[in-house]
């Protein structure tokens, strides 16, 4: 029905007024028909809220008070949840706000691969593990669209794992590493989420800028996924128009006022007009914009009107910032503590003082309100505690001896200390102009910033947050040193003597209180780590075998190896591996059945689990697999399935996971196609990659090929 609606419109329609739906008109939004009834699309990043409101033609933000928005924890606190449910609640949050804001799209998730610790955007994403990200990203993106007549736009599509000269960077990786690593959480995004809009990135992969990637888009996106939606360049992604607009890009963004110039604008009608593209192949665009049009109901009169800064909102964040929350150690049962043991409670370190909300490039927002860790501690405690503050360290240049002699000395006349340091997420330094595009490559800047536009030096803690934890817990050992930081950072100077270690994210507006809530015992920590935490730079693949960050090309010569199917496989001990998370409870594993019958699509896992603490729990449950025999090298384990079970003190629950068939595949890049080969497989249940408490086996018995 739609689709002769569509035809029909197609039919009256000028090349201009098709054209002028192809590209930018604003800096976020493309052009409508008035006469047609055809409304513009209206864009917004993404995806921790929805950004603030600019003019169409300036960068500077319009600053009025209208668009303070719910601030949502970033994608990888959102990943270390673990839980899908959730995942749903948090698109759901980020769906009505955008729809609530008048907008079409919400320029997110973002679900690139997390290669290496340093890129400055890993906040935005999710996991180095891409059955992870697949099973939290479907959820999302239908939470999102499922009920708000918005669309989200999966970004960056694809191998977009760097900053560094993120404009034209070739990415060289093989068909096999492609295919099992970075490209299946954005084809679950499409094929199972039904995401209306897919996000090009802005690096050239097998020769083509990805806006022009013929391969990518129409081979893979389009008749092997079946996309039917609408394909967006990253702004200021384009290079060439007839490249692109055969390539299957939909929609030309960028982050120039110019719009008649853009690629897909006057010059666009131009090659149409002198026969060097088809005006089929505009009409192919304008059909998919429509068709999404469609889809969000955009020509209703009852479209949904969406809403912002609900209280439902707030509570749905604050549920995945509780549960995002990663307890990486805890000695001696120092966490949880005990309110009425804390007379004098000292909190240290300018990560405990400052919002983050608005950093980080294009996912910035301009926060209704944002609790940071000293505000929800304080509220946690009223006015029965003495809680105070000392900065530490400082990101700016103040003296760092002073700050840490004023630290110490708080912490020696205190019955407990908290010590939240990190990364920065804002940098003064590094003011993003024009939308990071025009920093300069050569600018000598020490990148400590999870950030938009660069990728950082080390991991190293910056500031001399080391020296400042080591001087505190020389004289307060009752100390807990909390991380905040969009990816891993380098503990190996103080964590042998540090008690009870945290990490916490850019974790949204209720944050703070999440963190107080987990700290004091109200919550019981359940996140787990989606990324590994290594003691070195070194120790990661990325930086051992392959290249980080590439200048011209960057060698991906780690292929499959990953993330932890490179520290498992190699046994390269990590700080804490992928999958870690203490809780205050303790679980027992027992009973690991594995139903292997081949007549079923799926191998079932079925285990009990039991929480052996007094407390009420919640343990996420790992399922890894490992092929035994095969032609082709593969990672000791990988992650086949998962689940977040609550359980009350003493409680059993019976966990069962489903293993797909197909999912036992590898990639043959000979064959370009799937193989499960006959033979042993092993089967992992654990805690954690490296907490495998079962183990299993099963045979697979005849070969599929698909
Ligand atoms: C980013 C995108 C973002 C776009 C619009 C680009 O620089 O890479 O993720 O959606 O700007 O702000």
């Amino acid at each position: 029905m739609n689709e002769e609606k569509i035809e029909e419109l197609i039919s009256k329609l000028t090349l201009e007024e098709k054209v002028g739906m192809c590209h930018g008109r604003g800096l976020f939004r493309t052009e409508g028909v008035e006469r047609l009834g055809i409304p513009p699309l209206k864009m917004s990043d993404g995806p921790m809220g929805v950004r603030h409101e600019f003019p169409d033609d300036s960068w500077v933000p319009i600053g009025n008070t209208d668009d303070y928005v719910t601030y949502l924890p970033c994608n990888t606190a959102l990943a270390a949840t673990w839980n899908t449910d959730l995942a749903y609640e948090a698109g759901t949050v980020l769906g009505r706000e955008a729809r609530g804001r008048g907008k079409d799209i919400i320029l997110g998730p973002g679900i690139n691969i997390v290669r290496s610790p340093l890129c400055g955007r890993n906040f935005e994403y999710m996991s180095e593990d891409p059955y992870l990200i697949s099973k939290m990203v479907v959820p999302f993106v239908k939470g999102v669209q499922e009920k708000n007549d918005v669309a989200v736009c999966v970004k960056h599509f694809a191998v977009n794992n760097q900053e560094t000269e993120r404009l034209n960077v070739e990415v060289e990786v093989d068909e096999r590493t492609l295919r099992e690593i970075y490209l299946p959480a954005f084809e679950a995004a499409v094929k199972e989420g039904n995401a209306y809009s897919i996000m090009t990135a802005y690096n050239k992969l097998f020769g083509y800028h990805c806006s022009h990637n013929k391969y990518l888009l129409k081979d893979i996106l389009e008749d092997e996924w079946g996309f039917d939606g609408v394909v967006i360049s990253d702004w200021g992604a384009v290079h060439n128009t007839v490249e692109a607009a055969e390539g299957g890009l939909d929609i030309e963004m960028s982050v120039t006022y110019d719009f008649d110039e853009y690629f897909f604008a006057n010059p666009l009608i131009k090659a149409v007009k002198e026969g060097k593209i088809k005006e089929e192949v505009v009409d192919e665009k304008v059909r998919r914009i429509l068709r999404l049009m469609y889809k969000i109901n955009a020509f209703s009169d009852n479209r949904k009107r969406g809403s912002y800064n609900d209280f439902e909102s707030r509570e749905k964040v604050l549920n995945v910032a509780r549960e995002s929350i990663v307890l990486l150690k805890n000695e001696g049962n120092t966490l949880p503590f005990k309110d009425s043991d804390i007379k004098r409670l000292a909190v240290i370190g300018q990560n405990a003082n400052i919002s983050h909300s608005n950093g980080g490039g294009s996912a910035e927002i301009k926060a209704l309100y944002e609790m940071t860790p000293l505000l929800g501690i304080k509220m946690r405690l009223g006015g029965q505690t003495d809680v105070s503050y000392a900065k530490g360290y400082s990101s700016d240049k103040s003296k760092k001896e002073e700050l840490i002699e004023e630290a110490v000395r708080l912490a020696q006349n205190s019955d407990a200390v908290v010590i939240v340091g990190g990364l920065k997420h804002t940098a003064e330094e590094l003011e993003l102009k024009d939308n990071a595009l025009t920093i300069s490559k050569d600018e000598k800047i020490e990148r400590y910033v999870d950030s938009e536009g660069y990728d950082k030096t080390d991991l190293d803690l910056p500031y001399n947050q080391d020296e400042l934890i080591k001087r505190v817990l020389e004289v307060n050992k009752n100390t807990v040193v909390v991380i905040l930081s969009g990816s891993p950072t380098k503990m190996t100077e103080w964590i042998e003597d540090t008690p009870s270690v945290v990490q916490t994210w850019y974790n949204g507006m209720e944050g703070g209180r999440a963190l107080a809530e987990v700290l004091f015992g109200d919550v019981n920590p359940s996140g787990k780590l989606p990324v590994t935490f290594s003691k070195r730079l070194e120790d990661c693949p990325a930086h051992s075998i392959g290249e980080f960050p590439g200048k011209e090309t960057v060698k991906y010569s780690e292929g499959i190896f990953v993330g932890y199917r490179y520290f498992s496989t190699y046994n390269i001990e990590p700080l804490f591996c992928f999958g870690h998370g203490l809780s205050y409870s303790t679980f027992k594993y027992e009973n690991l059945k594995v139903d292997n019958n081949e007549k079923m699509e799926d191998i079932v896992v079925k285990f009990n689990v039991t929480n052996t603490s007094k407390l009420a729990g919640k343990e996420v449950s790992q399922v890894y697999i490992g092929d035994e025999e095969s032609s082709l090298p593969r990672p000791s384990v990988e992650l086949k399935g998962f689940k977040k079970v609550c359980l009350n003190p003493g409680e059993t629950k019976e966990v069962e996971v489903k293993i797909s068939r197909k999912s036992l595949a590898f990639y043959s890049k000979q064959e370009r196609k799937w193989i499960v080969e006959e033979g042993k497989f092993k089967v992992f249940v654990g805690s954690s990659v490296q907490d495998i408490r079962l183990k299993g086996e099963f045979n697979v018995n005849s070969e599929c090929r698909f």
